[in-house]
């Protein structure tokens, strides 16, 4: 399947990366039944408009979105991110890991900092500053947006970055809140098994973080 590029998405073959690019050709030789593609974002069935809040997540896991070819199922960050969602309905149905599943996004979209997988999970700077066209685009995609959610570190400055601010500006804690114009940026440490493993992050943690923005969009 041949896809072209579009300000908000790259193409199947992207070549801004030349390492991610290498990786990809890599993963479509040993699985080939996988996406192994940029991770194109998931939005709400009601189209662009009905978006009020976009997740910003890091990039696609391997045997996860690099896999399903949306982001975030077969990833454990997926799990906690999906269920969280439900509660605070911004997404209904079923979630089986499955890009079939039926599940769907309400007054919300998802993507990726990176849309491609980057070895052992961590882009390296170039590639973060190349797939931020993306990002840029994929916030002004969105007219209605009130609210981004960033997941660690990596996708909270590059979407400062992506706004016109500097890291400097807005510096990055689990729990912040900073406004970018319309904008509300809520910042969490990632969902990620490592960092719920580690009790750097709790469900409750994260319930609380996307319990303000629900508040804050409601009353926005
Ligand atoms: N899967 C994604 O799509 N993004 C992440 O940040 C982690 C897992």
């Amino acid at each position: 399947m041949l896809s072209e590029m579009s300000a908000c998405e790259p193409s199947r073959d992207c070549g801004l990366c030349p390492r991610l690019a290498a990786f990809r050709n890599t993963w479509r030789a040993a699985e080939p039944g996988w996406h192994n593609a940029p991770v194109a974002s998931f939005v709400a069935p009601e189209g662009d408009r009905s978006v009020e809040m976009l997740v910003v997540g890091l990039a696609p896991g391997l045997r996860g979105a690099n896999r399903t070819g949306r982001p975030f199922p077969g990833d454990y960050a997926g799990d906690l991110l999906y269920k969280t969602l439900k509660e605070h309905d911004f997404a209904q149905g079923d979630y089986r890991a499955d890009p079939a599943d039926g599940l769907r996004l309400k007054r919300c979209a998802i993507t990726n900092a990176v849309r491609c997988v980057p070895p052992e999970n961590k882009p390296v700077g170039a590639e973060i500053t190349a797939c931020r066209t993306f990002l840029t685009a994929t916030i002004e995609r969105f007219e209605n947006l009130k609210a981004i959610l960033t997941l660690g570190r990596i996708a909270h400055d590059s979407t400062l970055r992506a706004l016109g601010l500097r890291p400097g500006d807005a510096p990055f804690s689990h729990g912040g809140a900073h406004d970018a114009g319309r904008l509300r940026i809520f910042s969490s440490y990632h969902c990620s098994r490592y960092n719920t493993n580690t009790g750097r992050l709790t469900e409750a943690m994260f319930n609380d973080v996307v319990g303000a923005l629900a508040r804050h969009v409601s009353e926005a």
